[in-house]
């Protein structure tokens, strides 16, 4: 069997990640203590992990033509990622992002540039109507303008491809953009900006789920941090626990090692029940090692997770 493709729209940054048992107020300087840069931005590592996983992943992007994007082609080439649709940016520099990572917890704060990102266009897109026809599944984010996100969907679902649209960062939106998704995947921080409704236990996440379903979404799984997640919809309503894992060293792209595992058992056409458990063994792995794109585990290690049960 073939690998199943999954295109992802969305952006590439530069990760710039910063250890410290807090963050500094405001007019404050603290010693940090520990620093990494690497690949970055949740469409780029939503891609690699749905490659590492086992897709045919295609990226769509726009980046510059400096140091950052060079970074950018580095690492799609390692991982085999079609960057076909990727466009060049002469005048716009990538985009980088700010995290800071907790030296107790492993929990993380992010500040996104998109750069050449955010000028992402619909032209783009329709520019990658092959990419994205010849997939099963088409993954976006809202990191790049939401109109762009939006074209993506309809051109997604005009070739009846499969859509998830994971709503990072979370903005208010029109609530027509939900009749496009079949699954949206928000965290339970987006989930809560996006219904209007607090979102701090499984009821709450179903509650928030039922909501964003009635706007349209066909369903939506609720991504609950240590929990697991919570689907609820057309593929039925039930909750997938999370992993236990030994030791959390980094939180930071666990939604996108999330996202990218789901969309691959989804493009492989395994049950939704089976794809969300596919996403939380991706996720469990991710949060053990540090960073965001250089985490995302091997096909091989979901693999032996998923089997240790
Ligand atoms: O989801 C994590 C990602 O969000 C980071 O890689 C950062 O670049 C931001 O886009």
């Amino acid at each position: 069997m073939g690998r199943a493709a999954v295109a992802v729209l969305g952006i590439f940054v530069a990760d710039l990640a910063f250890k410290a048992p807090r963050l500094p107020v405001m007019g404050e300087t603290i010693l940090g203590q520990g620093f990494k840069d690497g690949p970055g931005g949740k469409g780029s590592n939503q891609a690699i992990a749905a490659a590492r996983a086992g897709a045919d992943a295609r990226m769509i992007t726009r980046i510059g033509r400096d140091t950052f994007g060079e970074m950018a082609r580095k690492a799609w080439a390692a991982d085999g990622i079609d960057t076909s649709a990727v466009a060049i940016d002469d005048s716009l520099p990538t985009g980088a992002a700010f995290i800071f990572v907790s030296t107790e917890t492993g929990n993380n704060a992010i500040i996104v540039e998109s750069g050449a990102a955010a000028k992402l266009s619909p032209e783009d897109v329709a520019a990658a109507e092959a990419a994205i026809a010849g997939s099963k599944v088409f993954l976006t984010q809202f990191e790049q303008p939401v109109e762009t996100a939006l074209v993506g969907l309809r051109l997604a679902r005009r070739h009846g491809v499969t859509t998830i649209l994971n709503p990072a960062p979370a903005l208010p939106v029109d609530d027509a953009i939900y009749g496009l998704c079949d699954y949206v995947t928000p965290n339970e921080t987006e989930a809560a900006t996006l219904t209007g409704l607090k979102v701090e236990t499984e009821d709450d996440a179903l509650a928030a789920a039922r909501d964003l379903v009635r706007r349209g979404a066909r369903n939506a799984l609720i991504t609950l941090g240590e929990k697991g997640a919570l689907l609820h919809g057309a593929e039925g309503t039930f909750m997938v626990p999370a992993f236990k894992v030994p030791r959390v060293v980094d939180t930071t792209g666990a939604g996108d090692a999330f996202n990218g595992g789901f969309a691959v058992a989804l493009a492989e056409g395994k049950p939704a029940a089976e794809a969300v458990r596919f996403g939380c063994a991706t996720a469990g792995l991710s949060v053990q090692k540090p960073g965001t794109a250089p985490s995302m585990p091997t096909r091989a290690e979901i693999e032996a997770l998923l089997a240790q049960g």
